[in-house]
């Protein structure tokens, strides 16, 4: 499952961009419906709203875009851009950097790959300026669906109508496959934080929001990996295609993990384990009656929860697989402490966040990590969650090849 953002612009072939739309969905894909303002004149946003089941972007400045899926979000969040039916307009403003409005904002500002479906009249397509703006893009690695020859809607007859809605589809699907590089990989990641329960009213928790992890796994769904997500309590919507997990404390974390690893270990090719977990726990469990505020000084006695990570590393020693990451939360230079958790909870790369620093940790939509391995420590600059999840996710696929031939076989 891919997000792909479908930027309509205004011709006449924009309502066959409601079959691509609908083609895309087909194929398992998420479609963001992008129109321009012209778009609107041919074809209204309500039809692509029912059949994308989201809200459509039309107007930059419209209120509740920026707050919400305002285009630096979407453009950190898409796997494609397709513009279908493209305009000889969009093609030139793309081409040139204009971004006057949310699509070709949108097309500046992500760096997914680019497909493009032009559609105008023969002569326009033809013409010397439309034509080195093509080749602009195309000299930007921006791909091309070549519109087709026939009865045009002005009444020409040539080059320049929409190609066929199958066609687009298949090239989008084409291109999101390239990048399907984790098929048949067999992914597990924990997300959120787990809260344990005090009494019927209280718990102790933390402030994971879940989008580190969430971010993780929607970009192992979108390179094709089977993804199982253990999320404790989140207010945040699993990535479509996830198989979701739900717990709620520590220990009923640890039993959904083992569970996994221990009826398909093998099969597992990676464990990120993102959740904030509680360090403790009420010892004897919740309180079956609410707690009485009847005393000046509450005194807590806590137990240790059990430690996942570690549980994972020891069970996995002397195995290929899975790969085994961890996150570390630290306040102040995380780097010594997380080296420290590589070793003893025995896993391939920690994930270091300085939670203190702004822009990274806990609810934010951006983080600031260092990915620390037994032999490297990267530097991951600001950037967002699911930034960092295509870094990391990036230097993990050379370890499951080695995983594969054993290579990796080191613990
Ligand atoms: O969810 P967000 O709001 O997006 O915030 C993201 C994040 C800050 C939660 C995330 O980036 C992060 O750092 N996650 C790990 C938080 C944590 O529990 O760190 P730790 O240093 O306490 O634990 C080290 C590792 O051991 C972690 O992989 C953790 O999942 C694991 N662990 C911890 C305790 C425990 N009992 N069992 C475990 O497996």
């Amino acid at each position: 499952m891919a997000l792909v953002a479908l930027g309509v612009c205004g011709g006449i072939g924009a309502y066959k961009a409601v079959e691509v739309a609908r083609g895309l969905q087909q194929r398992g894909h998420d479609v963001a419906a992008v129109l321009t303002a012209n778009a609107t004149r041919f074809v209204g946003p309500l039809t692509f709203e029912a059949i994308t089941r989201r809200p459509v972007i039309g107007d930059q400045f419209a209120p509740g875009v920026n707050a919400q899926i305002e285009h630096i979000a979407l453009a950190t969040d898409l796997d494609l851009l397709l513009v279908a039916p493209a305009t000889a307009n969009i093609v030139g403003k793309l081409a040139n950097g204009i971004a006057d409005d949310f699509l070709s904002a949108l097309y500046l500002a992500t760096t997914a790959p680019v497909l493009v479906a032009p559609a105008m009249n023969s002569n326009m397509l033809a013409h010397a300026a439309v034509a080195a703006n093509l080749d602009r893009l195309a000299a930007r690695g921006v791909r091309f669906v070549e519109p087709g020859a026939g009865y045009l809607a002005c009444g020409w007859v040539g080059k320049g109508r929409l190609a066929e809605p199958a066609d687009i589809v298949a090239a989008a699907d084409g291109l999101l496959g390239a990048g399907r590089r984790l098929a048949g990989r067999r992914v597990l990641v924990t997300a959120g934080p787990t809260v344990e329960d005090l009494d019927p009213v209280r718990y102790l928790g933390n402030r994971s929001s879940g989008r580190m992890g969430y971010a993780i796994a929607a970009e192992a769904l979108a390179r094709g990996a089977e993804v199982v997500l253990v999320t404790g309590p989140t207010a945040l919507e699993p990535p479509a295609g996830a198989e979701v997990v739900r717990v709620r404390g520590a220990e009923e974390m640890r039993s959904a993990v083992m569970a996994r690893v221990a009826g398909d270990g093998d099969g597992l090719d990676l464990v990120a384990m993102v959740a904030a977990v509680a360090d403790y726990t009420p010892a004897g469990g919740a309180r079956e009656a609410k707690l009485l505020r009847d005393r000046d000084e509450l005194v807590l006695t806590l137990r240790r929860t059990p430690d996942i990570l570690g549980a994972l590393g020891r069970w996995r020693a002397g195995r290929p697989r899975p790969v085994l990451v961890g996150f570390a939360a630290e306040v102040g230079d995380p780097v010594a402490r997380a080296r420290e958790k590589l070793r003893r909870k025995q896993v391939d790369l920690v994930v270091a966040n300085d939670v203190s620093r702004p822009g990274a940790g806990f609810g934010s939509d951006t983080n600031i990590a260092t990915l620390i391995s037994e032999a490297e420590a990267e530097e991951v600059p600001l950037g967002s969650k699911r930034e960092l999840a295509r870094v990391l996710l990036d230097r993990i696929e050379p370890r499951l090849g080695e995983a594969d031939t054993g290579a990796g076989e080191a613990k």
